[in-house]
């Protein structure tokens, strides 16, 4: 498998068998297995918002294999950086991200890059301008470590925690489901969950209210996966009847693309929907279910404290296996 100097923007972009050969690396890596090393190369990773488990799990990941990461805050650490083709930059930016690309590529092996969206307008959002245009201008691997549209590195994990804990993921019921939060938040992460779901070939559950449905066509692609795969993808508006019968429950709250960007009415529109949560009482609906996360995570408000600190939570094993699908994502794509 090709996997030298691409990008890893999305799961979309990736081919089932590459993603179970990438499952299969960081699981072997798990057990034991020495990746290929990453001695002399350097990695760097830069954040326009925030992160915990993102930042020490790259970190993590590199040293493991041998190499080095540089951490860089965007907004601290950065000059400004203009997107736009054609800009006439005598505004707030300072550098434009053609040359800012161009030079990271003289001094590292890969970037990773974390922006998410802006929630102006969900058109603009999805087209990934940040993190697209550092691929466009670097000729290192661009590495997607959460924008607007995916978090792969996030979905792999995922992935690779269903696997170790399933075996067997064909047809098994995979139910992600909405939950209410106080903020609007971004699509990545259920949209990666989803495709992860998907590229294991699983009967995808998508619950969530009416109007709160994700991007249509990484609906389409996850329909085309799952059933490529011998699963499907079926959408519910009743929670506990998707949660019933599910193998694995993953919660999320992300904001309606109908409302992008208008604070005001996601608010008023979520009123109703406090409802959406995972209790005990509904795993306890779900044929011996474990519960997913990706962290972090509100609690008593997405999912209650049973339901965290009961038996059947996976949300510290999909923190862990960050590192390792990292280390499988790093070693296959910036290579020797
Ligand atoms: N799940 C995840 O990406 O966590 P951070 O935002 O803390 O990196």
């Amino acid at each position: 498998m090709a996997f030298v100097h691409r990008d890893f923007l999305g799961l979309a972009d990736y081919a089932s068998d590459e993603i179970r050969f990438l499952i299969g690396r960081a699981l072997d890596a798990k057990r034991g297995k020495r990746l290929p090393s990453l001695a002399g190369k350097t990695l760097a990773a830069i954040f326009f918002n925030p992160s915990l488990r993102t930042r020490l799990s790259f970190q993590i990941a590199m040293d493991r294999l041998g190499g080095r990461a540089i951490l860089v805050n965007a907004g601290s650490d950065l000059w400004a950086l203009e997107f736009d083709e054609g800009a006439v930059m005598d505004g707030a930016t300072s550098e434009h991200v053609k040359e800012a690309a161009r030079v990271l590529d003289r001094y590292v092996d890969a970037l990773a890059i974390r922006a998410f969206p802006m929630f102006r307008s969900w058109d603009q959002d999805r087209g990934d301008t940040v993190i697209r245009s550092f691929a466009r201008e670097a000729r290192v691997p661009v590495i997607n470590m959460e924008s607007a549209m995916e978090h792969p590195c996030q979905g792999l994990a995922d992935a690779v925690t269903i696997t170790e804990r399933l075996g067997t993921t064909t047809a098994r019921p995979f139910c992600l489901t909405w939950a209410w939060h106080p903020k609007a938040l971004p699509l990545a992460v259920p949209h990666s969950a989803l495709l992860a779901a998907a590229h294991l070939g699983m009967e995808v559950r998508l619950a969530c209210p009416p109007g709160y449905e994700p991007d249509s066509e990484t609906l389409a692609k996850v329909k085309e996966l799952a059933v490529g795969g011998g699963g499907g993808l079926e959408i519910f508006h009743d929670q506990a009847a998707a949660i019933k019968g599910a193998q694995v429950v993953y919660a999320k709250s992300w904001a309606s693309i109908a409302r992008w960007g208008d604070a005001e009415a996601e608010k008023a529109a979520r009123k109703e929907l406090r409802g959406w949560q995972v209790t005990g009482r509904a795993m306890e609906t779900t044929a011996e279910g474990f519960f997913m996360h990706c962290l972090p995570v509100r609690r008593n408000v997405v999912v209650a404290d049973e339901v965290l600190d009961g038996p059947a939570c996976a949300v510290y094993d999909e923190a862990e296996n960050r590192i390792w699908a990292q280390m499988a994502v790093l070693s296959a794509v910036v290579g020797r």
